[in-house]
């Protein structure tokens, strides 16, 4: 076993975390002060969010310099000073790295765009317009508009995934790919552990830059259905052979596009690529088409949820590793999105942890999400991310497919900024996160849901994860043990079984926030006997399910 198949991750969103100098934006220092924090949730690992320099366009996923500590955040001393302190209490550090694109303020895009004949020319990809003076082709960008933008110098367009502010890297460019494995050694000498890498399975294109087929008229941009090109295997092959296998670094990949024959392709160790890659289709499962064309949400599909967290239970078994997650910085908070954030947010919150944790793979564990933080109900003008904003102003301002209360409708629930509020440390002022004035509103809500009230209370979610990772640092049945899935057509309850020598156990839990009956389990129930966690107090296991009860019993 490696370390990060017995470890349990979390993620830092370092920005949002803790602020030491009254800045109002959380910094190094404070991710440091909060180490024996996390040091007692028991959490193995941290990976933090770009800190290098950027503008900040999309929160440091905009790199203007993959060496330099964003100043904002501290400098590479305070970098180090982490590192080593982490190591000294036996937590490993994972950066993230950017490198499907740069910030248009890296020194790389700013010469690059000057003329078709410096040595920075081909670090990007430039294309002529149309003859009509058009983009190359009809490609959407992600946060919303065209992919391609306009540079006069050039008299070319440049691609660009995501904003217009982040230019893609051209990885058929052998130089390219040098800088950026340059960059992943400076930082491996620098003590780093392992990497997040951030959409990379769009590093390679499809080189016949064709347009996407359609037969919507009214649409002018298309979003690319398969990002991941022809290259991409061989790209991340060879970034395993330069920098991960030689310098011993963990990899999890960043997959949004992936089915399960690619990311098995992608995390099958023979193959030399990545450790682990995160697949976003279980995320899917509330995902909708709505008015228009426009992007909708719908009550949660729970049997999906099961057939694709099964699926993928299934196929990587014995073959490769799971990275398991329900929320991260780019996802909204569990107990609102699918559980109840007000009547049940205890019991809901510990309910999915239950099934994450349960299953085989590592988890992570995004801030906050210890302590059942939810999403904030907030207004169109207290949104910062660019994605929200971009898509708020062609969706309802200018296209009118959705009136503002129907936006917000939507992002209430999933907006990627429900994540990013300041992590809520205590009752105080700015709910301990800062002195000063926080560069995003806090949560309102901080005065009840904290971490210091949330471990004074006898429902403590902070306590209910110690013991999950206790538990998963303990028992070898919960990394190793294979799965077998119960109820496969229960839509309200997920139950499965991980077996392991001669031990069994059983995790059941219900989604819902009904009573629901357990006859259909009975036979199979009484030989669990022993409780090994739950999230009810003072209860025995009966032939009902309390609203999001959750157990993990033992034959
Ligand atoms: C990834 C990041 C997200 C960012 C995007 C572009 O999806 O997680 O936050 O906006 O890549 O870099
Ligand atoms: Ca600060």
């Amino acid at each position: 076993m490696k370390w990060w198949q017995s470890s349990v991750i979390y993620e830092i969103y370092p920005k949002s975390f803790y602020d030491t100098n009254n800045d109002g934006i959380g910094d190094l220092k404070g991710v440091e002060k909060k180490l024996p924090y996390l040091k007692e949730l028991g959490i193995d690992a941290i990976w933090l969010t770009p800190i290098y320099l950027s503008p900040q366009i999309d929160n440091g996923y905009d790199v203007a310099d993959y060496r330099t500590v964003d100043p904002m955040f501290g400098n590479n001393q305070d970098l180090k000073e982490l590192i080593d302190r982490a190591h000294r209490l036996n937590i490993k550090v994972i950066l993230d790295m950017v490198a499907n694109h740069t910030s248009d303020q890296c020194i790389w895009f700013k010469e690059s765009k000057k003329s078709k004949d410096n040595y920075f020319s081909d670090f990007y990809i430039w294309k002529d317009p149309k003859p009509d003076g058009s983009e190359p082709n009809n490609w959407a960008a992600s946060f919303g508009g065209s992919a391609w933008t306009y540079v006069p110098e050039r008299s070319q367009y440049y691609l660009h995934y995501y904003a217009s502010q982040q230019p893609d890297l051209n990885w058929e460019n052998p130089l390219v790919r040098q800088y950026v494995y340059d960059a992943m050694r400076y930082w491996k000498s620098q003590g780093v552990d392992g990497w997040r890498l951030d959409v990379i399975t769009q590093i390679s294109k499809d080189l016949t830059f064709k347009d996407v087929p359609t037969t919507d008229s009214n649409k002018k941009y298309i979003p690319l259905k398969n990002t991941s090109g022809p290259h991409m295997h061989k790209f991340i092959h060879e970034l395993n052979q330069q920098v991960l296998k030689p310098f011993d670094m963990m990899s999890v990949g960043e997959a949004p596009n992936s089915n399960i024959e690619e990311i098995l392709k992608l995390t099958s160790p023979e193959r030399d690529e990545l450790n682990m890659a995160f697949s976003f289709e279980h995320m899917r499962i509330d995902k909708a088409i709505g008015k228009n064309g426009a992007i909708a949400v719908k009550k949660p599909n729970f049997l999906k949820l099961k057939q694709v967290l099964s699926k993928m239970q299934y196929e990587l078994n014995s073959k490769s590793w799971n990275a398991l997650y329900f929320e991260n910085h780019d996802r909204s908070r569990i107990p609102t999105r699918w559980g109840n954030d007000t009547e049940y947010r205890y019991e809901s919150a510990t309910a999915f942890a239950t099934i994450l944790h349960g299953l085989k793979g590592t988890p992570f564990i995004f801030q906050g999400e210890e302590i059942g933080m939810t999403n904030p109900k907030y207004s169109v003008d207290e949104y910062e991310d660019i994605d929200l904003k971009n898509k708020y102003q062609e969706q309802v301002k200018e296209k009118h497919l959705l009136t503002t209360d129907e936006f917000l409708k939507v992002e209430h629930k999933i907006a990627r900024d429900n994540a990013r509020t300041p992590m809520q440390w205590n009752n105080k002022k700015n709910a301990g996160f800062t002195e000063g004035k926080p560069w995003y509103k806090v949560n309102p809500n901080f005065t009840e849901i904290n971490v210091e009230s949330d471990k004074l209370s006898k429902k403590s979610i902070f306590r209910y994860y110690q013991q999950l990772i206790t538990l998963r640092h303990k028992e070898d049945i919960l990394i190793k043990g294979d799965y077998q899935e119960l109820l496969e057509d229960d839509k309200n309850i997920f139950a499965y079984q991980r077996s392991w020598k001669n031990k069994s156990w059983l995790i059941l839990v219900n989604m819902t926030e009904k009573d629901l009956s357990l006859n259909e389990l009975h036979d199979n129930l009484k030989n669990y006997k022993k409780i090994i966690l739950h999230n009810y107090l003072n209860q025995k296991l009966e032939d009902i399910l309390k609203p999001y009860e959750a157990y993990i019993l033992e034959k």
